[in-house]
């Protein structure tokens, strides 16, 4: 039990430095963040870059970006106001540095003043099939949902913790008491 404690415990810390790090940004003006992959922990990073091919057709499968495909006819202003899950605002719309011109929350126009500095830019397509399920911002918005995840279990373990280290305690001091009176008895 000492030693299931110990793991738990160390398994609790690791789970709150890996989540540690990592938000999304806040965009003015809109009322979506963006996610960026390389403000998460390198661990988790890694994990999610060497799964990254399997992962990549799940989501292209997935229906995260079937309700944006529906909003054809939304004016970009009321778009910008959307709140999007994290998903969602990686891999189902440009990033904002991107500066492409706006059709429906899945229909961009890249313009001449599109930035060319961020890869995920030249990743994207208006097929459905597409967008920016490729993008790094794709991968970070995954990585968020992975980090609050991991943070309910890490809050989770540590009630589990308290409570077993309770338990713990009122065996060793049973046994001690135990131990005494046994002792009391046969040396009078
Ligand atoms: C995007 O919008 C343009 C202009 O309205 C349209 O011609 C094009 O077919 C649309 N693309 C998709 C994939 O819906």
């Amino acid at each position: 039990m000492f030693l299931l404690i110990l793991l738990l415990f160390c398994f609790t810390i690791f789970a709150f430095v890996v989540t540690n790090k990592g938000a999304g940004e806040k965009i003015s003006g809109k009322g979506y963040k963006e996610y960026r992959f390389g403000d998460y922990s390198n661990w988790l990073q890694k994990r999610v870059d060497k799964n990254w091919n399997r992962i990549h057709s799940c989501l292209q499968d997935s229906k995260i970006c079937d309700t944006l495909m529906q909003e054809s006819n939304t004016k970009a202003d009321d778009f910008f106001k959307e709140h999007l899950s994290a998903l969602q605002s990686g891999c189902c719309k440009p990033s904002n540095d991107c500066n492409f011109q706006y059709v429906s929350p899945t229909n961009w126009t890249s313009t001449s003043t599109s930035s060319t500095t961020n890869p995920d830019c030249s990743i994207w397509r208006n097929d459905p099939k597409v967008l920016c399920y490729g993008c790094q911002s794709c991968k970070a918005g995954l990585l968020d949902n992975v980090k609050s995840d991991w943070k309910r279990v890490a809050v989770l373990n540590i009630i589990f913790l308290v409570f077993l280290i309770i338990v713990y305690s009122i065996g060793c001091c049973a046994f001690r008491n135990n131990r005494e009176d046994n002792a009391w008895k046969r040396y009078p």
